[in-house]
C-alpha cells in the first residue's frame, strides 16, 4: 500500500516518536512523508527521510516533517487540490497526526473517498474522543520547569506572579500545572476575579510569593495584574507568559511511551487491513483503543 503521513496543526513533543514508530512498523508498505501538513499535500511537498534520520529525532519536540495551519485547505479550491494530489500519488491511506482542526479535516478527507487514520496530537489535550493527546505531558512538564525557575526570583523579592499557560480553550494544562506548583489560584474560563482576590489575600498571610496560573484566552494577563494591584495594598505583582517553551524541548518519558502506544496500535490495525479509524487513549481501560471515523 502507499501510505502518506503528515503532522498537522500545533506541534507537540512525542510527534517524532510517533512518526518513527509508524515508519518502522509499516515498513513493508511504501511510506510517503508530506511536509508542512495539509498545506504540504496541497503543494505536493514530499520529503525523504531514512529510518535513521527519524530515529535521531525520536525524543525531540517539534516535528521533523514540519507542520502548518492551512487556511487554503479550508477553501474549496485548496481542499480539491489536496484530494487530487492524494489521488495523483495513489495514496491508499493517509495518517494524520493533529489536533481538533485536523480531526475535522480527517473526516472531510474520508468523505471525499480517501481512507484515513487519525492520531490525536495536541498539547491542549482537547480532543474529546481521547483521554490523552500526544504533547500534553511534555507541555505540562515544561511549564512547571519554567515557573519553578522564574519563581525562585519572585521569592527573593516577595513578589506575586501570574503565569499564563497555553491550552487554547481547554483548562487541562492550567489545572495540572497549578496543582504541581502549588498555585493559590488557577484562573480558568469559569473563574471570577473576586474569587482570585480572596485566594491571593489569604495566601499572602503565609506565603510572600503566591503563584497564580492563568489559562490563556480567558482574561488579559495585564488586566488581571492591574486588578490585584488596585485591590491589594503594597502588592508587588508580576506576570509571565510561559508560551512556546511548552511545545519545545524534549519529550518526557510518559510522552514517549504514549506516542509509541498510539503509533503501535495504529500500525497494527493498518497491517490487519483496517482504515478510517482514530486511535484514542481510554483512561478507564488504561489502554489504547480504536474508534471508527
Ligand atoms: O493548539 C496548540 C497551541 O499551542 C495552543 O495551546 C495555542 O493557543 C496555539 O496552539 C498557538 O497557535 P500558533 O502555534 O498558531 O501560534
Amino acid at each position: 500500500m502507499n501510505i502518506a503521513i503528515i503532522g498537522s496543526g500545533g506541534d507537540g513533543a512525542g510527534m517524532n516518536e510517533c512518526l518513527y514508530t509508524l515508519y518502522s512498523k509499516l515498513k513493508k508498505h511504501n511510506i510517503m512523508l508530506f511536509c508542512h501538513g495539509l498545506q504540504g499535500i496541497i503543494n505536493n511537498e514530499i520529503v525523504n527521510y531514512s529510518i535513521n534520520d527519524l530515529k535521531q529525532e525520536r525524543t525531540k519536540g517539534g516535528i521533523i516533517i514540519k507542520s502548518s495551519r492551512s487556511s487554503e485547505f479550508m477553501t474549496d479550491k485548496g481542499f480539491n487540490k489536496c484530494i487530487s494530489n492524494l489521488k495523483k500519488n495513489k495514496i491508499d491511506i493517509l495518517i494524520i497526526m493533529g489536533g481538533n482542526g485536523s480531526y475535522q479535516a480527517t473526516k472531510k478527507i474520508i468523505q471525499a473517498g480517501i481512507p484515513c487514520v487519525f492520531i490525536p496530537t495536541t498539547i491542549d489535550n482537547d480532543i474529546k474522543q481521547s483521554d490523552y493527546c500526544i504533547g500534553f505531558s511534555t507541555a505540562v512538564t515544561n511549564a512547571i520547569d519554567f515557573i519553578q525557575k522564574v519563581n525562585t526570583s519572585m521569592q527573593a523579592f516577595d513578589r506575586t506572579c501570574i503565569y499564563e499557560v497555553m491550552g487554547r480553550h481547554c483548562p487541562d494544562i492550567a489545572n495540572s500545572v497549578s496543582k504541581a506548583v502549588n498555585a493559590c489560584f488557577c484562573f480558568v474560563g469559569t473563574s471570577k476575579k473576586t474569587e482570585l482576590l480572596k485566594a491571593v489575600k489569604n495566601e499572602l498571610k503565609t506565603n510572600t510569593a503566591p503563584i497564580i496560573i492563568l489559562q490563556e484566552n480567558t482574561i488579559n494577563i495585564d488586566e488581571l495584574k492591574q486588578y490585584l494591584q488596585n485591590n491589594i495594598k503594597n502588592i508587588d505583582a508580576k506576570s509571565a507568559v510561559v508560551g512556546y517553551v511548552q511545545r519545545g524541548g524534549f519529550a518526557t518519558k510518559k510522552e514517549l511511551k504514549m506516542a509509541n502506544g498510539f503509533a503501535t496500535l495504529a500500525s497494527t490495525l493498518i497491517n490487519k487491513g483496517e482504515k478510517n479509524f482514530m486511535v484514542a487513549y481510554d483512561n478507564s481501560l488504561n489502554n489504547f483503543v480504536s474508534k471508527n471515523l
